[in-house]
């Protein structure tokens, strides 16, 4: 039997997510939205594009979870208001800033997606990512294990594709390490970004790294500004599709993820991006390493802006 993946919020990003899946075809998906009709009907369009892609997996749309019953893996991507708005098409703040809204909408998502699938590994996008991936820590009462967020895997993406643009080189070459909260203050670490196993230290002056580095972190940004009304979703999309097919087909993918840390890298109680492997079992662990006095300074300060949002939600 094809395992099965359910996608919580069809806006851009969902929908973007759920036909990337279909087309992979390693599982089926259920499409999940409260917009009556939308998942329903975004489901049979992605459907009628198998016969072209080669695709056997299904796609379902759906208003309610039953559908979702025994997912191996749920993805939370809804958002509890659209970006549109005063002040909402800028992703600095924007991140935060349906802090509590999100949170509540989490809990709702969270109790009806376990009570369907009580054995599933989740992915948190709705953002702020890390402070969210604790929150459904908190409501699931799942392993830290089963949690993960995404983060790493998207920042990574939009650094690989700088630098690659940058170096005129093939993007795949590129291998990169990004630690740190989702957003402005993530930490990419340019001793371990190497194209075709050399660090890009060698290979670009200092003062372009730092500007890569610059333009990575306001990645999200420079595309907010010019769609306005939304925050990018073809990039997000890839991303999450490959943490999906790590854990479905258990591929042990070692990438950056925001997981649950108990101690590594000096930090307690927080989801944040670090190194980790990924499989069946979501995160089978964490991949530890030296941080530089600055790296770890700044990783501490990011933990820090993580557990600031979290003590706002008042988890208990
Ligand atoms: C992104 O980085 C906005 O967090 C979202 O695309």
């Amino acid at each position: 039997m094809r395992k099965k993946i359910s996608v919580i919020g069809t806006g851009n990003v969902g929908s973007a997510l759920g036909q990337r899946l279909g087309q992979m075809g390693f599982a089926d998906v259920i499409l999940v939205d409260i917009i009556e009709g939308m998942p329903q009907g975004k489901a049979i369009d992605m459907m009628h594009s198998h016969p072209i892609v080669g695709s056997n997996a299904k796609i379902v749309g759906t208003n309610g979870y039953e559908e979702t019953a025994n997912s191996d893996l749920v993805i939370m991507v809804a958002r509890s208001k659209p970006l549109g708005g005063a002040g909402g098409a800028q992703v600095s703040g924007g991140r935060n800033r349906l802090l509590l809204e999100n949170m509540e909408m989490l809990k709702g998502i969270t109790e009806r997606a376990i009570k369907h699938s009580p054995d599933c590994i989740i992915i948190v996008v709705t953002n702020p990512v890390d402070a969210m991936a604790r929150a459904v820590l908190h409501f699931s009462r799942f392993a830290k294990n089963c949690i993960m967020g995404l983060s790493g895997g998207l920042d990574t993406a939009r650094y690989r594709a700088m630098i690659a643009d940058e170096m005129n080189v093939s993007a795949q070459d590129i291998r990169a390490c990004i630690i740190g909260a989702h957003g402005e203050t993530m930490i990419p670490i340019p001793r371990m970004t190497t194209i075709g196993g050399v660090p890009i230290t060698e290979l670009l002056s200092a003062d372009k790294v730092d500007a890569i580095v610059a333009r990575a972190r306001h990645g999200a940004g420079e595309v907010v500004k010019l769609l306005k009304t939304a925050t990018p979703y073809y990039a997000p999309a890839m991303a999450i599709a490959e943490m999906a097919e790590a854990v479905i087909l258990d591929k042990k993918r070692v990438m950056p993820v925001s997981a649950y840390l108990e101690g590594e890298f000096g930090a307690s109680d927080v989801f944040i991006d670090v190194p980790a492997k990924i499989g069946a079992s979501g995160i089978e662990q964490v991949m530890q390493f030296n941080l530089s006095p600055t790296e770890s300074e700044a990783f501490k300060q990011s933990a820090q802006s993580i557990k600031d949002n979290v003590a706002m939600m008042n988890l208990g």
